[in-house]
C-alpha cells in the first residue's frame, strides 16, 4: 500500500491504473470505513482511498479543529484492503482559496443542511474535487450519511460525471449505535443512551410497517420521545428514499432520517422502510 500526500505524486500513479474503486473518507477509520473498503476491493479494481478533514465542510463553530486526525493507524487498518493512501494537507487540496462552489439544490438546505448551513457545499465541492483527481470508475459512500449520498448521486448524474456511485450499509455497534467517528465525543452515560437514537427510527419504521400513515405525528412522537430522554432533536423526518421528498401517503420506499444531539454530540443515523 502506498501513502501519498502530493497530487503530482497521485496523478502520476494514477496513470498506470485503468479501473479505480474510490472510497473517500475523513479519516479516523473505524469497521464502517473498512467494510466500505472491502466492498471496493471486491470490485476487482484499484483500491484509492482518501483521508482529509475537509475545512469547507465544517462551519465557524463545528469541531474542524478538534476532529481526530489518526492518519498512521488508519494506514494499518487499510493493509491489504487499500492500494493507495491519499491523504493531502489542506494547502494540496486548496492551493489557492476555493472560491469556486457546488451550487447544490433546495434538498442541501433541509434536514441537516437547515443546522449546517454550507456543509454540503463544503462536502460536494471537495467530492467534486476528489472525482476529478482520481477518476474512479466506482466511488463508494456510506448510506448512515444518506442525505450526502443522494446529493453526491444526483450531483453525479446532473453533471454527468463518469462514475458510478454506491451506497454502502451502514455498519452498528452490538447495541445498534451507528458507527461514527463522534462517537468517541460521548460520555460513558451518553454512549449508553446513544442507541435510543437508531431505536426511536425502529419504532417508526415498526408504525409504518403497521400502515400508520400520519408522517408528523409519528415525526413528532419521536421527537417528544428522544426529548424527554434529555436529547436536543434537530429533527426526525420520514421522506422518499429517492429524492428525499416529502412522500405522498402511498410512497412505498420510504427513509426515516434523524439528527440530535446527547451533550455537545450531534449524531445521525436513518433507517430504510420498503413497504
Ligand atoms: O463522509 C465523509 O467522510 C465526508 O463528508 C467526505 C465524503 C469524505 C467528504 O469530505
Amino acid at each position: 500500500m502506498q501513502v501519498i500526500h502530493s497530487v503530482a505524486e497521485l496523478r502520476a500513479r494514477l496513470a498506470q491504473e485503468r479501473s479505480i474503486a474510490f472510497v473517500p473518507t475523513m479519516g479516523n477509520l473505524h469497521a464502517g470505513h473498512v467494510a466500505l473498503v472491502e466492498q471496493a476491493r471486491q470490485q476487482g479494481k484499484c483500491v484509492v482511498v482518501s483521508i482529509f478533514v475537509n475545512p469547507l465542510q465544517f462551519g465557524p463553530n463545528e469541531d474542524f479543529d478538534k476532529y481526530p486526525r489518526t492518519l498512521e493507524a488508519d494506514c494499518e487498518k487499510l493493509q491489504g484492503s487499500a492500494d493507495i493512501v491519499f491523504a493531502p494537507a489542506v494547502a494540496e487540496m486548496y492551493p489557492e482559496q476555493q472560491s469556486f462552489y457546488i451550487e447544490l439544490p433546495p434538498i442541501a438546505s433541509e434536514l441537516c443542511g437547515m443546522q449546517r448551513p454550507g456543509h454540503f457545499r463544503g462536502m460536494a465541492t471537495v467530492v467534486l474535487k476528489l472525482l476529478n483527481l482520481v477518476q474512479p470508475q466506482v466511488a463508494l459512500f456510506g448510506k448512515k450519511d444518506y442525505q450526502q449520498l443522494e446529493i453526491i448521486r444526483q450531483m453525479v448524474t446532473q453533471f454527468n460525471l463518469p462514475v458510478s456511485i454506491v451506497g454502502g450499509e451502514t455498519v452498528r455497534a452490538i447495541d445498534s449505535l451507528a458507527l461514527s467517528s463522534r462517537n468517541q465525543y460521548l460520555s460513558d452515560e451518553e454512549r449508553t443512551e446513544a442507541p435510543q437514537l437508531h431505536l426511536t427510527l425502529a419504532q417508526v419504521g415498526a408504525s409504518l410497517g403497521r400502515g400508520v400513515r400520519g408522517f408528523s405525528a409519528l415525526e413528532d412522537e419521536a421527537m417528544e420521545m428522544l426529548a424527554k430522554r434529555g436529547w436536543q432533536v434537530e429533527y426526525v423526518s420520514i421522506r422518499c428514499q429517492q429524492g428525499l421528498g416529502k412522500p405522498k401517503v402511498n410512497e412505498r420506499q420510504l427513509v426515516v432520517l434523524a439528527a440530535a444531539r446527547l451533550g455537545v454530540t450531534r449524531l445521525i443515523d436513518n433507517l430504510e422502510v420498503c413497504l
